[in-house]
Parts: structure tokens; C-alpha cells; sequence
């Protein structure tokens, strides 16, 4: 670290920044142009690097269930409890939310990133999920699984959607919840420490 004083101000210059820019006389200069090469330099978009919650979401149509991945989910209103859930075209998910607009938002625990090949990485279209799963989901009603050691469970309708190019954004309203286990949730950071996806 570099303490330099500028306009009357202590500025506390980091080593980093004194390396790429060099050393120069003209302190006015150094400090307009300090952001600049710097920022430059983050290579993430900046929506990877803001960590969230990992999700898979049951459905169930023509007496067939499945089971995905989704991080595109968010909470949207409160009153009532709504959610957006973005869900990927071509995908036996919204196949089976087209033909029945139901589903369980699993709430991934920490400990289960071992699902994500299976419902993360294969379609339902070509998989049986439901079979490979086994004894690792249970049926609550409905046609719809729960993913044991889940954390939480949301019941959803949904309702209406907008097409946003390669995904769905898609309100459901939320008809009742379950907490299932005190335990850390899973994030898009522990899949990227575990190497399921690009960091
Ligand atoms: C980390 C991660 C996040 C994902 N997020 C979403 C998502 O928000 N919405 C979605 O529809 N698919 C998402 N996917 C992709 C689906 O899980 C994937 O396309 C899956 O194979 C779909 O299975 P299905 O055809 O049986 O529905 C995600 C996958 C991973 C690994």
C-alpha cells in the first residue's frame, strides 16, 4: 500500500494500482485514472459474482414426474407470495409446467450438489429421472417429488409468463411452504468450488 496525500486528502493507494500505473508526478492525473485500469480487470460478469441459491424444481405431467436445476428464481411480491421462475426452452420442465402448471421448488441443502449431473446436466426428455432417483425423492401429492434432505419445500402455481429469448419468466404464486432442516443451503459459489460449473 501507497499513502499518497491528493487535494488536501490522505488517499490510500494500493500496490496493484502504483505497478500498473507507474510512478508518476502529476498526482491529479494518478488519481482520475485510478478506477480505470483497474475495474477493467475483473474478468466475472458482474451477475457471477454475486453468490445465490441453488433450487430444483419438481414437475409432473401425463402421470410422469421430473426434476431440474434452477437459479433463475426469485421472490417478487409478499403479499400474496409470489416468485419468478426462469425456466430454459426445450427443457421436459416446461413441457411438463405447459400441460400442467404446477410445481415443488426444492431447496437445496449444501450438502446435495451431488445432483446436479443427473437433474442439472440430463433432460427429462431422455431420462428417467424419477427411476434413477429412487429412494432419494419421495411423492407428496399430486404427481410432485421432494428431493430428501432438501431444506425447504414451496408449493407453486403458475400463472402467466413472458418470453425472454431462451427462457421463460414465469409468476407462480407460492400456495403453501414446508421447512424440512436447519442446514446450509447450496450456492452457485459451492458448485463452482466443486467444479460443477465455470467459475
Ligand atoms: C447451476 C445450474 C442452474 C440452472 N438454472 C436453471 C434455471 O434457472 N432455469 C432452467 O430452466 N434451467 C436451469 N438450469 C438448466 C436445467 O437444469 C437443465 O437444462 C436440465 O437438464 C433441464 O432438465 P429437464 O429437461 O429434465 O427439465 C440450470 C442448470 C444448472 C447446472
Amino acid at each position: 500500500m501507497t499513502l499518497s496525500r491528493c487535494f488536501g486528502t490522505w488517499i490510500l493507494f494500493s500496490r496493484a494500482a502504483v505497478a500498473a500505473k507507474g510512478k508518476t508526478g502529476n498526482k491529479r492525473h494518478y488519481l482520475v485514472s485510478y478506477y480505470q485500469p483497474i475495474m477493467p480487470g475483473i474478468r466475472v460478469k458482474p451477475w457471477n459474482r454475486v453468490d445465490g441459491p441453488i433450487y430444483s424444481l419438481a414437475t409432473t405431467a401425463n402421470g410422469k414426474g421430473n426434476l431440474n436445476i434452477c437459479s433463475y428464481v426469485t421472490p417478487i411480491a409478499m403479499k400474496p407470495k409470489r416468485f419468478i421462475i426462469g425456466v430454459y426452452k426445450d427443457t421436459k420442465t416446461l413441457a411438463n409446467l405447459e400441460a400442467n402448471p404446477i410445481g415443488l421448488l426444492n431447496y437445496l441443502a449444501k450438502d446435495q450438489a451431488n445432483h446436479i449431473t443427473l437433474l442439472g446436466k440430463k433432460s427429462g426428455h431422455s431420462t428417467d429421472k424419477i427411476t434413477k432417483l429412487g429412494e432419494k425423492i419421495e411423492h407428496v401429492g399430486d404427481g410432485l417429488y421432494m428431493l430428501k434432505g432438501a431444506i425447504a419445500t414451496l408449493r407453486l402455481r403458475f400463472m402467466e409468463r413472458l418470453d425472454c429469448g431462451d427462457h421463460w419468466a414465469w409468476l407462480a404464486h407460492v400456495d403453501s411452504y414446508e421447512n424440512l432442516r436447519d442446514a446450509p443451503p447450496l450456492t452457485l459459489d459451492e458448485l463452482k468450488r466443486l467444479k460443477l460449473i465455470l467459475a
